[in-house]
């Protein structure tokens, strides 16, 4: 018999959390506006509201904080940090952000313009707010099997590249600043894109003169599930297998708060040292000086450390197998999940689970809700809700999918909490004929409503 996986590290320290009652839960819920941004963390047992800055640091992050240097310009932990870039995805050019989207605010000031079209697989939300906050649009170039959640394909996060062809040829290259390649693709499931995918789209970005960018929050965890399932790949190193995948692209952002295992940080890497200089006017206006952008010396020298960690196929291993062992559990009770499982994630897929719960009604923020009053688990709901509405229209734009996310933040959380969330959604699972009505908005921003709605219960 083989020995089978485990941690590659142990616990030093601890955090405690609190069980509460369903009778709080109700209450507190309610206080939140139906609205699960606005619980207090102290409301909430097991948090899988994002991975994102929830991970773990290890004992050498925790050093690295201690000996960061906090010089204004030309820090040393800078210096560690543009190393490990050029180092790990070869982009010689680097400007430190103080998050994702904020490496996307700087890049696109520079890059994106009105009436543009940026392509790419399904863009994240913030890429996207990006993007049409400068008049420009969106397109999804996703493979359609990304929006079926009983196909399994290896490779669900993967463009497709004739209706990419399409894109470029109805609007032409000069309209479009660049390709995105998002990796995982967190808004179609936290699923890979492939090394031969990525490679294509590279060609044919280059034919066409177009640059390419990688989203690259989940660059780790995709390399994973190349070394898994792609052919030819078995035996090469993450770590090699990542430099493959940036040597298709031109560029990068990086929300550091994923992969990075930091608590807040990110990045934009580039190859042209034009794009370098036209983003750093915008770095050091919306930023920082450009040997810090939005972070600490000590942020950037405990992500130098926590990028390296992420490559270790041992830790890759034992975090992506933990998701799909929470998947297998909730999978086999029927409860239906999107397939194949993601990197960082579960999709409870919410059309099938509350078929009695109109679109209009948002079935996964009533799914999200019930779950937390269930036990406590506060998820995210990827719908409508996010899916904001049309900017033109201003009407609701109903995605391909209803999905409650439980995304499971990095070296965190034990195998028995994952038996605590199957069982909760078990059981929500078990009653959900009694859940008859859903929920109405009665308060939204007009960008990004997700994050501050006010909802009400229908009954
Ligand atoms: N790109 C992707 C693919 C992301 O998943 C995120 C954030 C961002 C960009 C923006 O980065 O939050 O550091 O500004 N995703 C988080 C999530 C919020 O919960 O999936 P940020």
């Amino acid at each position: 018999m083989s020995l089978p996986f485990a941690e590659p590290y142990k616990i030093k320290m601890v955090e405690s959390i609190h069980r509460s009652t369903l009778k709080e839960r109700t209450q507190w819920i309610k206080d939140a506006n139906y609205n699960l941004f606005n619980l207090l963390s102290n409301q909430v047992y097991i948090d899988l509201l994002t991975d994102s800055g929830t991970g773990a640091m290890s004992d050498k992050q925790w050093s690295a904080i201690m000996s960061g240097d906090e010089s204004y310009a030309g820090s040393r932990s800078y210096t560690e940090l543009k190393d490990a870039v050029a180092d790990i995805f070869g982009m010689p050019f680097f400007l430190p952000t103080h998050q994702g989207r904020a490496a996307e605010n700087v890049l696109f000031s520079a890059l994106v313009k009105e009436n543009d079209i940026v392509p790419g697989n399904a863009h994240f939300d913030t890429t996207k707010g990006h993007i049409e906050f400068r008049k420009a649009q969106a397109i999804d170039c996703t493979i359609a099997a990304a929006y079926d959640t009983h196909i399994d394909h290896p490779f669900k996060g993967n463009l497709d590249l004739e209706k990419l062809e399409q894109v470029i040829t109805e609007h032409g290259a000069k309209n479009i600043p660049f390709i995105v390649v998002t990796i995982t693709c967190n808004t179609a499931g936290g699923l890979p894109v492939s090394i031969e995918n990525m490679k294509e789209v590279k060609q044919l970005a280059e034919k066409h003169n177009i640059p390419v960018l990688i989203d690259s929050a989940r660059f780790a965890e995709n390399a994973y599930f190349i070394k898994e399932r792609e052919s030819g790949y078995k035996d090469i190193t993450i770590i090699e297998i990542i430099r493959e995948m940036f040597s298709y692209a031109d560029m990068m952002t990086i929300s550091a708060k994923k992969d990075g295992i930091v608590n807040i940080g990110g990045f934009i890497g580039m190859k042209d040292e034009d794009v370098f200089k036209k983003s750093t006017v915008f770095n050091i206006l919306f930023e920082g000086f450009i040997t810090y952008g939005g972070m600490a010396g000590r942020d950037m020298a405990a992500l130098a450390q926590g990028l390296y960690e992420s490559t270790d196929y041992h830790y890759l291993e034992s975090r992506i197998k933990q998701v799909a062992y929470l998947g297998s559990l909730l999978s086999d009770a029927g409860v239906p999940v999107q397939k194949p499982f993601g990197g960082h994630a579960i999709f409870l897929n919410a059309l099938e689970f509350l078929p009695n719960i109109k679109r209009e009604e948002y079935p996964a923020q009533t799914l999200a809700i019930e779950l937390y009053k269930e036990a406590g688990i506060r998820g995210v709901e990827i719908g409508t809700i996010m899916a904001d509405r049309d900017p033109v229209s201003r009407t609701n734009r109903y995605p391909n999918l209803e999905l409650v996310r439980l995304a499971i933040p990095r070296r965190v959380y034990t195998n028995n909490h994952m038996n605590y969330i199957a069982a909760a959604a078990i059981r929500v699972w078990e009653r959900k004929d009694e859940i008859k009505r859903g929920y109405e908005i009665t308060e939204e921003a007009p960008i990004m409503r997700h994050f501050t709605v006010k909802l009400r219960p229908l009954s």
